[in-house]
């Protein structure tokens, strides 16, 4: 066998696009690719490395003859075709929500908990990217100081919703350049949100994905739940806030972290410039940190603004940013793929 028959459903949007990059920039051994989407794009074709590819509508037979199924079109579409593709003997990694709580569905980052990929019956999950992001920096930490509770705010990118937010805040960006700002003090942008339900040019949204009756949202609490899972801590807790920010891409997490035994700033940093996947971007006085645009488009997250945490005992706070597109979502996927 020269290679592997690829399913990308999803392969006209952001993180659908970005799989195929990633797929071609680290020579994934692809005999076959089909690229899926809706209806809507029908009489569209991808590229990938050479070649134009006509894509498909997704349809129940589209996992004939696939061994990997990557599913980057959304929890509706998973729920239903993921175990469609299962069905079909293809090997599903799925970017939604969906099953990543199921029990027998390993949910895996794999400098974290590689060997979770072994018990997979057909389904893999891949994280949510907030969630992700966060725990490349803290699981190194977690490792050798002993991670007990965490708060956290986050800085989502507008890519993380998908191809039409980019669209939406390039459209009111545009808009509001052609008004003059009088005094900085104009507080009604065109209302012309579509993707979300306030201007998010200029703005800060607390608000990602639905709230539940905890008043936390869906996304806060995966920090939680998914961390849980992936770093096999069931009594970890994590009470986070997420902000959608008017940033194209890449997510940054501002993190306090609780730990069992104490650390210093020095040793923190000793752990975490040496954690695979991850760069130290830590000296503050050159006005150097990380940040989205230091981090777009690359592989690995950076990790800075180390120090000690005036609030909690044995704390530490850092603030960690990678791109959600890669880390957060298509390099994962395709990571996890390289392990099968
Ligand atoms: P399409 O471009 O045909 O709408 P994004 O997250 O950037 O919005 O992208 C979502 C991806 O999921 C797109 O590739 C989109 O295809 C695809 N998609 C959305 N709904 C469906 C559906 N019902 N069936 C198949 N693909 C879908």
């Amino acid at each position: 066998m020269k290679g592997y028959h690829i399913a990308v459903v999803g392969a006209t949007g952001a993180v659908g696009q970005e799989l195929l990059h990633v797929l071609e920039r680290r020579n994934f051994p692809v005999a076959s690719l089909r690229p899926i989407a809706s209806a809507r794009s029908a009489g569209k074709s991808v590229r990938f490395g050479d070649e134009l590819i006509s894509v498909d509508k997704l349809v129940d037979h589209s996992f004939e003859k696939i061994d990997i199924a990557f599913f980057c079109a959304g929890g509706e579409v998973s729920r239903k075709y993921v175990p469609i593709a299962c069905q079909a003997d293809a090997i599903a990694i799925d970017n939604s929500s969906v099953f990543r709580m199921e029990p027998h569905v390993p949910l895996v980052i794999p400098e974290i908990n590689v060997e979770d990929v072994r018990g997979h019956r057909g389904l893999i999950s891949n994280p949510n990217c907030t969630t992700a992001i966060a725990l490349m920096a803290l699981y190194p930490l977690h490792r050798v100081f002993g991670v007990r509770r965490m708060f956290a705010a986050s800085y989502q990118a507008v890519s993380g919703s998908g191809a039409r937010a980019i669209e939406e805040l390039t459209q009111q960006v545009k808009d509001a350049a052609r008004e003059p700002v009088v005094n900085a003090s104009r507080t009604h942008l065109p209302h012309t949100s579509q993707v979300y339900p306030h201007p998010i040019a200029f703005n800060l949204l607390p608000h990602v994905d639905s709230f539940l009756e905890s008043g936390y949202t869906k996304e806060e609490m995966k920090m939680q739940n998914e961390g849980r899972k992936i770093m096999h801590l069931p009594e970890f807790r994590a009470s986070a806030t997420c902000v959608r920010v008017p940033v194209y891409r890449a997510h940054s997490v501002a993190v306090s972290a609780e730990f069992e035994r104490s650390a210093s700033v020095e040793q923190a940093r000793e752990v975490l410039a040496k954690a695979p996947g991850l760069e130290l971007v830590d000296e503050p006085q050159s006005n150097r940190y990380p940040m989205p645009l230091s981090v777009a488009g690359k592989d690995n997250c950076q990790v800075g603004r180390i120090r000690i945490d005036c609030a909690l005992e044995n704390g530490l706070s850092f603030w960690v940013s990678g791109d959600q597109l890669l880390k957060g979502a298509a390099l994962n996927a395709v990571q996890i793929a390289e392990l099968l």
